[in-house]
């Protein structure tokens, strides 16, 4: 079982508080690479799941789930997690093979492994943004699998409550050459503030011809759901209890302030890519994903 409480939120790793939400995600993917449907492939995924003592016993197979996807984690939400996948690893490839940005920022990468497992162009150099304990973590699992990824990576350990701009810089991103971001299942963790800071810092480390995909929650109060069978679900089964993970205060529009900074952005309700791909979840009662939405933004030229 996990803790949702932190210990010391700047250090910790996946055992605990926001950084076992990685675990999460990590084992959504490993069943989600043994589907017969499959939507996205990724194998390092049960390795991270394995490794962690919180998550040793966690399923990463589809027949491990006894209730398959009537399960409203291993199921529904696990689904999710496998359609977000695929649909940003699609829109991070269509930027780095239709546009010029070789340089790719994973914000809150967790255990995202898309360095070593998707076709990145020649001369790609991916940075993932992360807290020193779970990239520690990261590590000792690809150590052991003698994992070579296919581009340049570059692990930039930072907490994104932080002035995070210079420790990516020195690490070697190049803010006047464009690129292309990622905040997946990140901004909901982060005061209000940090994600607004956030945004202006994307906004002062691209260029035109950049672009940023990211995920929101649009309801007001992130609370509005907390009896539905998703949440519920989650803390009985795993003890991920994500109510106390997500950050209390009303959300910022972030849509807003970055098309207010010249940005073009579009906003798609996940259960569109569930009918366009023929899989993932679709609305039901007590809807804990109602509000969830994903942001393709363009920085465009002046
Ligand atoms: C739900 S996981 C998502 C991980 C990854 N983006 C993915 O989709 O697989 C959330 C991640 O955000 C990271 N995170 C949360 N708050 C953070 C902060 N203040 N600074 C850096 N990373 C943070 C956590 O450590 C965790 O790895």
């Amino acid at each position: 079982m996990v803790s949702t409480t932190p210990s010391d939120p700047a250090t910790e790793g996946v055992e605990g508080g926001v950084g076992a939400t990685a675990l999460l995600v990590a084992a959504a993917r490993a069943i989600e690479t043994h589907r017969h449907d499959s939507l996205a492939r990724d194998t390092y995924a049960e390795h991270f799941v394995r490794a962690a003592p919180a998550s040793a016993d966690w399923p990463v197979r589809p027949h491990q789930v006894s209730d398959g996807d009537a399960n409203p984690l291993w199921g529904r939400f696990a689904r999710y997690f496998g359609l977000r996948t695929r649909v940003l690893d699609d829109f991070l490839l269509r930027a780095v093979h239709t546009g010029d940005a070789r340089q790719v920022v994973l914000l809150g990468a967790g255990l995202d492994s898309r360095a070593f497992r998707l076709d990145w162009p020649a001369g790609c150099a991916v940075f993932e943004v992360e807290r020193a304990g779970v990239l520690a973590f990261k590590h000792q699992v690809l150590d052991g699998l003698s994992a070579v990824p296919k581009a340049t990576r570059v692990p930039v350990a930072t907490d994104l409550r932080d002035d995070w701009a210079a420790a990516l810089t020195d690490a070697g991103l190049d803010p006047t050459a464009p690129s292309v971001w990622l905040a997946e299942g990140l901004l909901f963790y982060l005061p209000p503030a940090a994600e607004t800071s956030l945004i202006d810092t994307v906004d002062r480390l691209t260029t035109e011809g950049s672009a940023l995909a990211f995920e929101v929650k649009l309801e007001k109060d992130l609370l509005a759901y907390r009896d539905s069978p998703l949440y519920t679900t989650t803390a009985q089964q795993i003890g991920i209890d994500l109510l106390t993970l997500f950050d209390p205060e009303p959300r910022p529009d972030s849509v807003g302030h970055l098309t207010s900074q010249g940005w073009s952005a579009s906003v798609h309700h996940p259960y569109d890519f569930t009918r366009r791909h023929g899989r993932g979840p679709l609305p039901e009662q007590n809807d804990a994903l109602e509000g969830n939405r994903w942001v393709f933004a363009h920085k465009r030229r002046p």
